[in-house]
């Protein structure tokens, strides 16, 4: 199919956009690149070096673009005309002009124990933690049960083009194997914990500090970095832990500095108060993680909308990431995370469904409610920078820039197949677009699952959508 409509008028920009030798050498005719196992997509490719808000010649954009893989890692990427000679005798591409390879996307902060209660509605979190989250947490101490929910995630991440996410399980270490050995299966990279809790919480879900942290210790040692799968430490939020269980979260954090922190911060109004009351000497609900030694690079705080300047100030020095999770700040009314004042203080952002809080698995959706938020705020959020939020700048926030999230040769190839005209909708407004920020725009605002029309694991093609 060839490339039509707004695809072919954007050309003359990509034209023009610096690419470095790099890139248009990377696999010249000298360039020795294995064969076995070799493949090329030729489309139209997009993949980000760095934050578009603050160079503009962070993207890369090859309208014919080729992007060549082997053994699930990339070789490279860049433009047809140039790559194609240097292809290795009886390699051949696979057609795919008039789609967008893009990097594949990931998904900063989500909880796959809750998919069953997705959509629950409740007067404010607290609310809904009680009515509907710890019930359905609670079923999770069956692995069989926790297996069969992991597998539907999952298979529910690959159609949204989700193929990294740091995912909550729950305090059951049973959730936790039960989560990995399912992504292990696919061989995606997952980040993934067991939740500490030991107070304010059912029995039923509920240890001690010294429980929570042997588990945990154990779940490293069995999970951590085997094949492709990470362990985050996972303190639910300050409320369900005494001081004793942060301060043991903190120590395994220390011990382990390349496993994962994920926590809830300043998501809601009440939790905060409560949140203060329980932890009076702090100076602010972030202060009590950050004196159990829970503020580091890895580590991911989710919400942070009710952050003060001085909290935005630490997260960004001690090298702390924001998982933004738009969708569920709307939908449980916790309030609007000041994207203007996040730049200000120059702290690392990421998006997240935060499922099932958030209300859809899909990043596209999570971009809209994202563009619609900073918009309330008086921001104006790009949609090259939502892409890059979704790919380089979820791989940023977990330190794994160079192992996931763009294509630069090496990375490990996580891939989507994107089609801007998976709908009527879409066909008719992106053939209108003149500009490819207006394109992908266009595909932010009005996309979900129906515009990946495939996802690449590791090179191997895991979905495909009939
Ligand atoms: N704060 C503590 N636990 C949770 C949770 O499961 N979801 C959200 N959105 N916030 C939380
Ligand atoms: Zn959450």
């Amino acid at each position: 199919m060839a490339a039509g409509g707004g695809l072919h008028r954007i050309a003359a920009i990509a034209e023009s956009l610096p690419m470095t030798t790099t890139e248009r050498t990377a696999i010249g005719a000298g360039a020795v690149a294995p064969a076995g196992g070799m493949q090329a997509y030729r489309a139209s490719v997009l993949h980000f070096t760095g934050d578009p808000a603050l160079d503009v010649n962070a993207h890369r954009w090859h309208e014919d673009g080729l992007l060549i893989v082997a053994d699930g890692h990339v070789i490279a990427a860049g433009d047809f005309a140039l790559l194609q000679p240097g292809l290795p005798a009886g390699v051949p591409w696979q057609d795919h002009r008039g789609k967008i390879i893009c990097p594949g996307f990931i998904d900063t902060h989500i909880h796959y124990p809750q998919t069953d209660i997705i959509a629950s509605p409740a007067a404010g979190l607290l609310p809904w933690l009680e009515q509907y989250t710890f019930p359905t947490e609670e079923k999770f101490g069956d692995g069989e049960h926790a297996a069969e929910v992991a597998r539907f995630f999952l298979d529910e991440l690959l159609a949204n083009g989700t193929t990294t996410a740091l995912v909550y399980c729950t305090v059951h270490a049973a959730s936790v194997d039960a989560f990995f050995a399912e992504s292990a299966a696919r061989n995606m990279r997952m980040a993934a914990g067991k939740v500490l809790m030991d107070r304010h919480c059912p029995q039923g879900l509920r240890e001690t500090a010294e429980q929570g942290a042997r588990e945990t210790e154990t779940l490293i040692r069995r999970w951590h970095k085997q094949g492709r799968q990470l362990y985050a430490i996972t303190p639910r939020f300050a409320p369900t832990s005494s001081q004793t269980q942060l301060r043991l979260a903190g120590e395994l954090a220390g011990a382990w500095p390349d496993t994962f922190i994920q926590s809830h911060v300043a998501e809601n109004t009440d939790e905060i108060r409560w949140a203060r009351s329980l932890f009076p000497t702090a100076r602010s609900y972030l202060d009590v993680y950050d004196q159990a030694g829970l503020l580091r690079q890895r580590a991911l705080y989710g919400h942070c909308i009710w952050l003060d300047d001085a909290d935005r100030q630490r997260m960004r020095d001690s090298g702390a990431a924001v998982a933004m999770c738009p969708t569920s700040n709307l939908f449980l009314g916790s309030g609007l995370f000041d994207v203007a004042a996040a730049d200000r203080a120059g702290m690392r952002l990421s998006l997240a469904t935060d499922v099932g809080g958030g209300t859809s698995f899909s990043m596209f959706r999570t971009m809209d409610a994202l563009y619609k938020v900073a918009r309330l705020g008086g921001s104006h959020v790009s949609a090259l920078r939502m892409f890059y939020f979704a790919t380089l700048g979820g791989a940023r926030a977990m330190r794994l820039e160079g192992t996931i999230g763009n294509f630069m040769p090496g990375a490990e190839a996580d891939f989507l197949m994107l089609d801007a005209r998976a709908t009527p909708l879409l066909a008719r407004r992106t053939a209108q677009s003149e500009t490819l920020e207006e394109l992908l725009f266009a595909l932010a605002l009005l996309g979900d699952d129906r515009s990946v029309q495939a996802t690449y694991i590791a090179g191997a093609l895991l979905h495909a959508r009939t």
